[in-house]
This record gives structure tokens, C-alpha cells and sequence, in this order.
């Protein structure tokens, strides 16, 4: 789709197939509403006077020909009270643009002049609408024989947005929401089309694609002389081979420290030896959405160009049981130096990720940030809504969270306390990879903490956001607008 500001003369003149306006619950018509209300002679007022248009935020009205105006149909959106929360005007955007994704047209000029939000300046409106169009434009196709039919609409005007400021914001959205897709797609594909391997062809076939982005991929041999006993226990019982994918892009100084995202990319649990229950195992195939958020994250901040120098890692493997596969009360001893005892196979996410996260440090990075669908228990306490987000460094974890509320991809900061770290005490090894009852993704963090002493770091729980349930089943691309959104604010 095309994202682009238009200049007008006056609403009643702008030739579109769809123009998109506000009226709010106040008394009074404003802006284009009153424009377009005058050319039609008087139809907004009585239609608000009938009770057809309330104002409410999210309501909509398609009036399919209007006399008076050049716009082949006007699309009437509620936009409430006179300030609107963030959530009221991404409510009214959602409404907005289902209307017009039902009605199949192929334009449509948006002209919802005079929305306040709270707190967010026009720039904020625009990247959300951005965002919110582009997503739009997600279909899942690759394993259908018949393909879905696409989103009609392939132009959006944006009334007056025509400055390099307001061009940048919806560039912004549209390079955030593309992103998300990315992930989005990678989430959706089966795990037997999505595996260590793929994820590493995709990998390279991005690096291709943009001369400061480098990839490397290590095999097991070379994770096996590099130490990394915990992440190869996790591949011993599959067919497929682990996978360790770093990438590298290039857009700040030479020798800058990197931001280095670490995703968790198992392409499907199945538990192992302690395998899970049957009931929505499929689901599992969800598990690398960490590193789908990684290699969308990057695909966002590739577009934008961003100054900065980021690293992506990704731990790929499968978990799997067999004859060869890692068994509970087995001791592995990772990259760092420090013996795992293993109790549970399927707390796998945690095993391939420290020896990653030892891996991170090699590249002297500013900042560490993990990703991962890390545990069931991050859902219980959390629900879908909000990422679980866990860091030593208070003021960090402070920027992600503000990351995320901007954007609209929040995160809820979890405690971190050395408390927890007792609770994987082991008699046979430095610790065990499960931390007994209580507090099951803080216990999981408390894994990671071990292993991230040397830099920044925070850790993403993403178990409950990464993918809806029900009929929008599906990966979300959650969180790579949290994430972009930080790398955005890193690069000033
Ligand atoms: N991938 C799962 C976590 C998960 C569960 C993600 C549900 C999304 C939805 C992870 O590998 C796992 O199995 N965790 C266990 C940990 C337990 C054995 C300590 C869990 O959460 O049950
Ligand atoms: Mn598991
Ligand atoms: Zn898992």
C-alpha cells in the first residue's frame, strides 16, 4: 500500500473514492465535517440530529453517495470526546479501516482534521495509522492452495501530511508494521517448512538484500568447539540440525557498540522427553517468535536506515524426543563454564538461550535484549496484553517500558530480585533448569540473569503476546514495535 500525504484545496473538492471524516460527540460540526456538511446541505447535521451519527469514538457511518461534494463516498467516523487516549484513537483507525477493507476500494483520502491525543504530538497519529493500515495488509498464504483475496485498498491519503516531518512518520509506521509482518509470517509457517535451516536461509537471504547487513551461520560443529553444551542437549533428540544465526547490521560508526537482540527460535516444542500434552501442541510451532521478532526488527530498522549498529542472534533449534534426545536428571555444562542440570526437557528456551547470551558478549554490545516464548506462567500472570519484561537495570527497563506504550506494544516490568535465585539450586550441578513452584517466568529469568552479568541486559517474555488464539489465530509480530521503537530512540 501507498502511504502518502495529499494538499487540498477544500474538503467538498477532494476527489477520492472513499473520504474519511470525524465528527465527535460535541454539539457543534468542525473542520471538514462542517465543510462537508455545508456543501450537502445540512445531511451531517440531520443525520446527528436523527441519531444515525453519535459521535462516539469508533462509530462509523458509510454514506455511499453524498451530493454536493467530489468524493465518490464519505466514511464517517466517530471520534468522541475532544482528547483522545491512546487506545480511543487506535480504536477509531481499526474502525475506520475495516470499513474500508469491506468495501473494497482501491483509495481512500483521510480527513480527520482537529483529533487531540493526549500526550502524543501528530507525528504519533500518523505512524499509528501507518502502522495500523499496513498490518492490515498481512494475508498468510504460502501453504493454501487457493490464495485469500488481498486488501483492495493500495492508496491512503493522508490529508495535509505532506511535510518531510509527517513523511518520516508514516515511514516510520509503515516500516514498523512491515516488520511486524515479517514476523508475523515466519510465526505462521509450519514447523516443518520453518526450521533451524530456513530460518537461517531467510537470515541470509535479508543480509543479501542490504549491503551494511552481514549474516554468519554456526552449525552444531562449531557450536559444540565453542562449548555450547546447553543449546546442542536441546538439538540431541532432533533430526534437524541447530542452527546458531547472527546478524549484523551496520548503520552506525565503525567500532560503535551494538544493541544486540537475542531471540529464542525453537521451530517447534514438543517438550522432548517431557513432552506436552497433545491438546494445542501445535501451537508450539509459535516458539521462535523471538527470533521472528529479531529478523523483523531488523528488516524495520534496515528500511529506516537507523545510524546505529545492531546485532541480531538467533538460537534455533528444535526439541524433540528420541533415543539421542537430552533426558531430565542429564548434566550439561554451557558456553559459560556453568553445569545445567536438566530436570525438565521442556524448559528448553532458557538452555539455548544462555549459551547465546554468553555468545552476546563477544560483541561488546551497549545493551542486551533476549526475546523469547519463555514460559506458560508468563501467560498466567499476564495474559495477552502485556510482554513480560525483566532487567537488572531499573532506567532500562524504564526505556522499554515507554518504548512500548508509545507504540502500542506495552510490557509490564516483573521483579528480578536474587530471592528467586534459590529456588534453582541443584545438588548435582551450578543450578537446575526449573525453579519449582512459584513465580515460573521470574524463575526462568533468574536463569538467564546468570548469564548476563558482563552487560545491560532485559529480558522479554513474549509467551502470551507473540500469537492470538481463536479465529485471528495467528503470530501478532509482537514485539517488534516495542523494539523498533527503542532502536529509534537510540538512534536520536
Ligand atoms: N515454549 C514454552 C513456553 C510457552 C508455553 C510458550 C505456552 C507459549 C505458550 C516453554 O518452552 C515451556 O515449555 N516452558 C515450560 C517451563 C516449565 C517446564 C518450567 C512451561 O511454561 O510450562
Ligand atoms: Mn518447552
Ligand atoms: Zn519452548
Amino acid at each position: 500500500m501507498q502511504i502518502s500525504g495529499k494538499t487540498f484545496t477544500s474538503p467538498q473538492q477532494v476527489r477520492t473514492a472513499c473520504l474519511v471524516i470525524g465528527i465527535g460527540k460535541a454539539g457543534t460540526l468542525r473542520g471538514a465535517a462542517k465543510n462537508i456538511d455545508s456543501a450537502a446541505a445540512g445531511l451531517l447535521s440531520r443525520l446527528k440530529k436523527r441519531g444515525d451519527i453519535s459521535g462516539e469514538c469508533g462509530q462509523t457511518l458509510l454514506l455511499p453517495a453524498v451530493d454536493g461534494i467530489a468524493a465518490e463516498r464519505v466514511l464517517v467516523v466517530g471520534t468522541g470526546a475532544d482528547k483522545l487516549s491512546d487506545s480511543e484513537f487506535r480504536k477509531l483507525a481499526a474502525a475506520a479501516l475495516t470499513v474500508l477493507g469491506e468495501q473494497k476500494v482501491e483509495e481512500a483520502c483521510w480527513l480527520l482534521d482537529g483529533i487531540a491525543v493526549d500526550g502524543r504530538d501528530r507525528g504519533w497519529q500518523l505512524t499509528q495509522l501507518a502502522m495500523a493500515a499496513t498490518l492490515r495488509e498481512y494475508r498468510y498464504t504460502q501453504t493454501l492452495s487457493k490464495p485469500k483475496a488481498a486488501l483492495t485498498l493500495r492508496k491512503l491519503f493522508i490529508a495535509d501530511a505532506s511535510s518531510s516531518a509527517d513523511r518520516s512518520a508514516i515511514q516510520r509506521g509503515v516500516a514498523i508494521a512491515a516488520g511486524m509482518n515479517v514476523a508475523r509470517r515466519l510465526g505462521d509457517l509450519p514447523p516443518n517448512i520453518c526450521t533451524p535451516s530456513f530460518l537461517a536461509s531467510e537470515a541470509r537471504a535479508f543480509a543479501r538484500k542490504h549491503a551494511n547487513v552481514a549474516a554468519k551461520v554456526l552449525d552444531e560443529k562449531a557450536m559444540r568447539d565453542l562449548g555450547m553444551g546447553a543449546l546442542l542437549a536441546v538439538s540431541a533428540g532432533s533430526e534437524e540440525p541447530a542452527r546458531l544465526i547472527v546478524l549484523e547490521y551496520r548503520g552506525g560508526k565503525r567500532g560503535a557498540a551494538p544493541q544486540v537482540l537475542v531471540g529464542k527460535g525453537i521451530t517447534f516444542d514438543s517438550g522432548g522427553i517431557s513432552i506436552k500434552p497433545g491438546a494445542k501442541m501445535d501451537e508450539m510451532k509459535y516458539d521462535m517468535c523471538g527470533a521472528a521478532s529479531v529478523l523483523g526488527t531488523l528488516h524495520a530498522i534496515a528500511e529506516l536506515k537507523l545510524p546505529i549498529n545492531v546485532t541480531g542472534i538467533i538460537a534455533a533449534s528444535e526439541n524433540l524426543p528420541s533415543g539421542r534426545a537430552v533426558k531430565p536428571g542429564d548434566i550439561v555444562t554451557s558456553m559459560s563454564g556453568q553445569t545445567i542440570e536438566i530436570l525438565n526437557t521442556d524448559a528448553e528456551g532458557r538452555l539455548v538461550l544462555c549459551d547465546a547470551l554468553t555468545y552476546a558478549a563477544r560483541f561488546k554490545p551497549a545493551a542486551v535484549i533476549d526475546i523469547a516464548t519463555l514460559t506458560g506462567a508468563c501467560v498466567v500472570a499476564l495474559g495477552k496484553h502485556a510482554s513480560g519484561l525483566f532487567s537488572r537495570q531499573d532506567d532500562f527497563a524504564a526505556e522499554l517500558l515507554a518504548a512500548g506504550q508509545a507504540i502500542g506494544d506495552r510490557a509490564w516490568q516483573m521483579p528480578l530480585w536474587d530471592d528467586y535465585q534459590k529456588q534453582l539450586d541443584s545438588n548435582f550441578a551450578d543450578m537446575a533448569n526449573i525453579g519449582g513452584v512459584g513465580g515460573g517466568s521470574i524463575t526462568a529469568a533468574s536463569f538467564l540473569a546468570r548469564y548476563t552479568r558482563e552487560y545491560r541486559w532485559a529480558h522479554l517474555d513474549i509467551a502470551g503476546t507473540a500469537w492470538d488464539e481463536g479465529a485471528a489465530k495467528g503470530a501478532t509480530g509482537r514485539p517488534v514495535g516495542l523494539l523498533t521503537q527503542y532502536l529509534i530512540g537510540k538512534a536520536g
